[in-house]
């Protein structure tokens, strides 16, 4: 029939003649198969017609019908077809560009230094402990013989954390290693022979200084444990740890809380890019007998000495490092010399 065969042509050309919009296809379709699409209402016609004329009239129908719905498909693949196309056109990968890599990473200096120590110690005996950043007031400060108001806390101006512990007392970032004396202390018997590295705050700036930092506390607590003891063990770790005997160790006399007497412990060296220039890297001492106390022992039968060593300063003088906040800034060209 020339008109059916008219309306499949003209289907296929109004399917054609959508582009790459899925909407427009859609009024397309509606525009034949629809609820008063044409098909569709020549359907409704054969109502009107007798059986004979019926059957074969609906026959041609439903095959105009067939072939519109097949040309639909067709467009509709076509078209996903285009927008695949496109889509993986606009992202296509350029494969002769070179690969980004992926960068080694390696160890920072400070780090390398804590590892050393660790060994050091370790090979002589020492546990190694590791404990809370955030402190209580009491362990940081009065424990270690510094009570409230004592001016000697402003030699160590901290960071308070917001709210106070279960006694309603102050908790801050701990400003030294210190603390780790009494924690370890008082849950290990004597004799005691620990280090307990790790990072401290302090409001603190400069070429020499940082807010943030590390320490390594020593601790040997026994019955017969003098400053004497204290020079041995911390000449040989000097030297192992520099590697080297060109250098000068010096005990400078000072004041701890916690300790009586008390020595700041200052390096130079020989040769060098530092040559010549003492850099204070450690506070030590004989603990002193309230601290042991302190600790739940008797200051009559225990005694020993402490000392609390900067990392970054002891990293400094190994690698001949002016200013320790090169080691904080992130630049890799600085960080990569290390490995
Ligand atoms: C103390 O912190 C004592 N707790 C050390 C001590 C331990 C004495 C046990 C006696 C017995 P001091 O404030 O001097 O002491 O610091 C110790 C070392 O930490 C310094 O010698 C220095 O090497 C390092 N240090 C201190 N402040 C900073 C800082 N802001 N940045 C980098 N290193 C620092
Ligand atoms: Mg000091």
């Amino acid at each position: 029939m020339d008109s059916l065969e008219q309306l499949v042509a003209s289907a296929v050309q109004d399917f054609d003649a959508v582009k790459d919009d899925a909407a427009a296809l859609e009024n397309a379709k509606a525009k034949y198969l629809g609820k008063t699409g044409q098909i569709t209402e020549l359907m409704k016609g054969l109502g009107k017609l007798d059986p004979e004329a019926r059957k074969a009239q609906g026959a041609l129908i439903n095959a105009a019908k067939g072939r519109i719905e097949a040309a639909l498909t067709a467009r509709r693949d076509a078209l996903a077809d285009a927008q695949m196309q496109a889509r993986l056109n606009a992202e296509a990968i350029d494969v002769s560009l070179p690969g980004r890599g992926r960068a080694g990473g390696g160890i920072h200096p400070v780090m390398r230094t804590w590892e050393r120590v660790e060994a050091i110690f370790r090979s002589i005996g020492f546990d190694v402990a590791d404990g809370p950043e955030i402190e209580n007031d009491w362990t940081n400060f009065t424990a270690l013989n510094s009570p409230e108001n004592h001016p000697a806390r402003s030699m160590q101006d901290t960071f308070y954390i917001e709210g106070n512990d279960s006694e309603g007392k102050p908790l801050l970032l701990r400003t030294h290693t210190s603390p780790m004396q009494v924690r370890y202390a008082r849950s290990h018997t004597p004799p005691i022979k620990v280090i307990a590295p790790g990072r401290t705050y302090r409001v603190d700036s400069d070429a020499t200084h940082s807010p943030m930092f590390h320490q390594v506390e020593g601790l040997w607590i026994a019955e017969n444990i003098s400053f004497a003891d204290l020079k041995g063990v911390y000449l040989n770790f000097v030297k192992a740890f520099f590697e080297t005997d060109d250098l000068q160790v010096r005990f400078r006399p000072s004041y701890f809380p916690f300790t009586e007497p008390s020595a700041e412990i200052d390096i130079a060296f020989g040769s060098g890019p530092l040559k010549g220039r003492w850099l204070e890297i450690s506070g030590s001492g004989q603990v002193h007998p309230s601290v042991v106390r302190n600790f739940g022992l008797d200051p009559e039968k225990y005694i020993g000495f402490a000392f609390g060593s900067g990392l970054e300063r002891l990293t400094m003088l190994r690698y001949g490092v002016s200013d320790l906040r090169l080691f904080y800034e992130g630049d890799l060209r600085f960080l990569k010399q290390f490995n």
